[in-house]
């Protein structure tokens, strides 16, 4: 298949994996790149060096293109950059923060460049200074979400930028919602959730069975009232959490009650008090395959809500 982001990154299929802190790592960026996609490495919440490991371990499970996630509001963050021009990963994705003063130098090291945005007046400010593609991302997406969903951002900014491919991020884990966001005009698709439950993704056995377990109502929203909005799993935490919320405590108190629970949830499988971040569509997120698996799958998906549009006389 052919689009513009399969010609930018050289990949089979228009289907980035997003990156995901603490569950997406080598491994699970490796077998999405194998299966005609390409992975992203999450660097959120890691050491320079656990992201240079990991990005050379990547090299040795694959020799197709992957990418790597920075979170330029990191601390690390120029000591990550440096070490990704210095391993020439082929993309990354940049989200939380301004992208613009970095995109040059990335692409003095050949990298290419992939900003998430929210908003219209982001992406064409990103269009302008020289981004290759860009990420919107709506709110039913897993992890932090802005303010916007994946349908109005597909109405509002895919008919403006015109010059570089968009992709469509927040809610998408099968084959229709591709082919949708294709017929909206998009070049391609992020997904998160979808590679969580795979055989590949280092989650806790315990936060894939809590997705599997969800059906459409139980995610939730932290932090939106703040600005802050994290989509997840609804648990004793986020109800505790929500509480807090509403009831007014400072920045620095929730800041203090969400410390740790991400890898407390993911990881370690404490799907109680930890959060397991993960998007809206969890009546489709059913059953752990293989990164192989899951993109034969949307593929054969897509294909085949195609040939349905197809078919209907208009
Ligand atoms: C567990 C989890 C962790 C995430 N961590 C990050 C991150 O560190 N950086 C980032 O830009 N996006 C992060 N995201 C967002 C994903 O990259 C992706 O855009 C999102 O999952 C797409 O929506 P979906 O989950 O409905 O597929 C995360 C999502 C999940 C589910």
């Amino acid at each position: 298949m052919e689009t513009k982001l399969t010609k930018l990154l050289g990949i089979k299929y228009p289907i980035i994996q997003g990156g995901m802190a603490w569950t997406s790592d080598a491994v699970l960026a490796a077998a999405v790149s194998n299966a005609g996609g390409a992975g992203i490495i999450g660097s959120g919440g890691r050491t320079t060096e656990w992201t240079r490991d990991e990005v050379r371990k990547a090299k040795t499970l694959t020799d197709k293109p992957f990418g790597v996630n920075v979170m330029l509001m990191a601390p690390n963050i120029a000591e990550i950059i440096d070490m990704l021009c210095e391993e020439k990963v082929a993309f990354v994705t940049l989200g939380a923060g301004n992208p613009v003063p970095h995109i040059e130098k990335f692409h003095q090291a050949g990298i290419k460049v992939i900003p998430v945005v929210p908003n219209v007046k982001l992406a064409k400010r990103i269009e302008a200074a020289g981004a290759d593609a860009m990420v919107v991302e709506g709110m039913e997406a897993g992890g932090h979400v802005g303010q916007q969903t994946t349908m109005a951002l597909m109405e509002n900014v895919l008919p403006q930028i015109k010059n570089i491919p968009v992709l469509v991020a927040g809610g998408i884990s099968d084959g229709r919602a591709l082919a949708a966001a294709l017929l909206m005009g998009a070049e391609g698709v992020q997904i998160g959730s979808r590679f969580l439950l795979t055989t590949e993704c280092p989650a806790h056995p315990a936060a894939k069975q809590a997705i599997i377990d969800a059906t459409d109502t139980d995610s939730t929203v932290t932090g939106f009232s703040r600005g802050h909005g994290v989509r997840c799993l609804k648990n004793a935490f986020t109800q505790r959490f929500s509480e807090r919320e509403i009831s007014g405590a400072s920045q620095d108190e929730l800041n203090a009650m969400g410390a740790g629970t991400n890898k407390r949830g993911i990881m370690e499988g404490d799907i109680v008090d930890g959060t397991v971040m993960v998007g809206q569509s969890l009546n489709v997120l059913n059953d752990i395959l293989s990164c192989q698996e899951v993109i034969d799958r949307i593929m054969a998906e897509a294909q085949a809500a195609v040939e349905h549009i197809k078919s209907i006389k208009f």
